[in-house]
């Protein structure tokens, strides 16, 4: 009962204040950054860039639970495409994480969440394009899919869904996102040309049928009944699309420190430990085993489906006990950011991603006209790097169907004519990012040199490593 009212209240709070934020921005479109000044908005705008003025002193671990599951509840404001009339857009870089799934690991002795896998227009959340996905989803035998992405299924279709599959939330979330880029880059700024064909599109995915099928739904909404001959979607083996330049040491190495943080951190708060003794008594499994379960991954879902939790004849998981661990969560990403340990694994871990961005828009920069729509299609552990080697130090860990843009534009009248823009979803972080903001920002200024993006990744992302290039930085260690 606590349960249900709780998530109902948090929903209605969410839909209030996105309401309010939403027609302050339409009405004044002044930008997201500027509305956080405001007390009444501030808790539904993301952590990215505090207030410390305004921003609650407590952080709300089932506010932020609610965050993470992005449950759709209809329109979306975003900046995306939001720039003075003079601008050009080039080329666009979207980077997203698939959409709501089934959980990854059971729970032991508990009953999996009742979740339905089988798409169905009728049941929510659901969307316009949902039923024409389905359809157009069935024909997609012409598509050209690399290694083992054609014999993956193109949408979910289980009547109990199996781990990690990709739910109708997950789907219906990416229909929105390919609706609102739709918007921004088709229709506002005519990124592609209506004669597009597959060179214009670069789409890339990692092998689960999750990051698939999420892509898929993106690139429906966006390109809606799409001639499939035009797609060619190629497989990545690395979920940090690291590609053909994934050798470097250096960042297993940062890695494993990090996890070794994270475990002596976690050893440390008795609170959680005190939460995963109760739990495993109420399941009826030894702490450890229950722990090794992530329980917290399989309780998000129950979460987010606004289903009750596991219970046994010993009792039920409690939202208590949820409540510390995600807390736990959030007081540990805090950790990670101060330690910077996980920063050094992403300037690593991000290069190569990050190299072939810039590389992308160097060339349509010289004027090239083909990949104007890159796509990449992944998970947390591909965009939280990303964000950390930005330097957006405030973002919100990915939630579901998350997604960070890259987007290029020129300016005839300037003698500096390419300019980057950054968006995590929809809001402008492009001055939150390290390089952009050592910059300093002009007045007025709304985005940030192409050039400067560029000797980031080039040069100066190595810096902290005490490297000046990629190579020198995975294979070297500096005491
Ligand atoms: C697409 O249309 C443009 C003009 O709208 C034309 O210049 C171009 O040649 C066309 N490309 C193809 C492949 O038909
Ligand atoms: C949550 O579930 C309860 C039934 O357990 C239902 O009455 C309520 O409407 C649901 N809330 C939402 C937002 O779906
Ligand atoms: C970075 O991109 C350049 C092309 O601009 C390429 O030659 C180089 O191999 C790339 N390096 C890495 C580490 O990805
Ligand atoms: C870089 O060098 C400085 C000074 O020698 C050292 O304190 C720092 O830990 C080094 N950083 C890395 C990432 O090795």
């Amino acid at each position: 009962m606590l349960f249900r009212n709780r998530f109902l209240f948090l929903l209605a709070l969410a839909a209030l204040l996105a309401f309010i934020s939403l027609s302050l921005q339409f009405l004044h479109l002044i930008p997201v950054t500027i509305i956080k000044g405001d007390g009444v908005t501030g808790k539904n705008r993301k952590r990215i860039m505090p207030d410390p003025l305004t921003e609650p002193p407590v952080v709300d671990p089932l506010y932020e639970a609610y965050m993470y599951c992005n449950t759709p509840i209809g329109a979306e404001h975003s900046m995306e495409g939001r720039v003075p009339h003079n601008l050009k857009l080039l080329s666009v870089h979207v980077l997203i994480r698939h959409g709501d799934r089934y959980p990854l690991y059971a729970i032991p002795k508990t009953k999996r969440p009742d979740i339905d896998c089988l798409l169905d227009p009728h049941r929510k959340p659901s969307h316009p394009h949902l039923e024409a996905f389905i359809s157009h989803m069935a024909k997609g035998s012409e598509g050209q899919m690399d290694g083992t992405l054609s014999s993956l299924p193109r949408y979910p279709s289980h009547p109990l869904c199996e781990m990690g599959e990709l739910t109708q939330t997950g789907v219906v979330q990416h229909l929105q996102n390919g609706q609102l880029l739709r918007e921004n880059y088709l229709k506002k700024h005519k990124l592609l040309p209506n004669n597009w064909t597959s060179k214009h599109l670069y789409m890339e995915s990692t092998g689960k049928s999750r990051t698939l099928q999420s892509g898929l739904a993106l690139l429906y909404s966006l390109l809606p009944n799409f001639d499939w001959k035009k797609v060619n979607i190629r497989q990545q083996w690395s979920t940090i699309f690291c590609a053909g330049n994934c050798d470097c040491p250096m960042r297993n190495q940062y890695l494993e420190e990090e996890q070794r943080r994270q475990y002596t951190f976690r050893v440390k708060s008795s609170q959680l430990e005190k939460a995963y003794v109760e739990m495993a008594k109420v399941v009826g499994v030894p702490t450890r085993q229950l722990r090794a379960s992530n329980p917290i991954d399989s309780l998000l879902c129950h979460f987010c489906h606004n289903a009750s939790f596991p219970c046994t004849t010993n009792g039920c998981i409690s939202m208590e006990q949820f409540k510390v661990i995600k807390s736990f969560q959030l007081e540990d990403e805090k950790e990670s950011h101060e330690k910077q340990l996980y920063y050094k694994y992403a300037l690593m871990a991000t290069h190569p991603l990050l190299n072939q961005t810039v590389m992308r828009m160097q060339r349509i920069a010289q004027g090239r006209k083909d990949e104007v729509l890159v796509l990449y299609s992944g998970h947390d552990v591909t965009l939280s790097p990303v964000l950390s080697a930005l330097g957006v130090t405030e973002a919100r860990f990915p939630r579901f169907a998350a997604r960070l843009v890259f987007e290029l534009w020129r300016n005839k009248d300037k003698k500096v004519e390419h300019f980057v823009r950054i968006l995590y979803n929809g809001e402008d972080i492009t001055f939150q990012t390290s390089f952009c903001r050592r910059e300093g920002r002009q007045p007025g200024q709304l985005l940030c040199p192409l050039q400067t993006f560029a000797q980031f990744v080039k040069r100066d992302m190595f810096t902290f490593l005490n490297s000046t290039n990629y190579y020198d930085a995975c294979h070297r260690r500096v005491f």
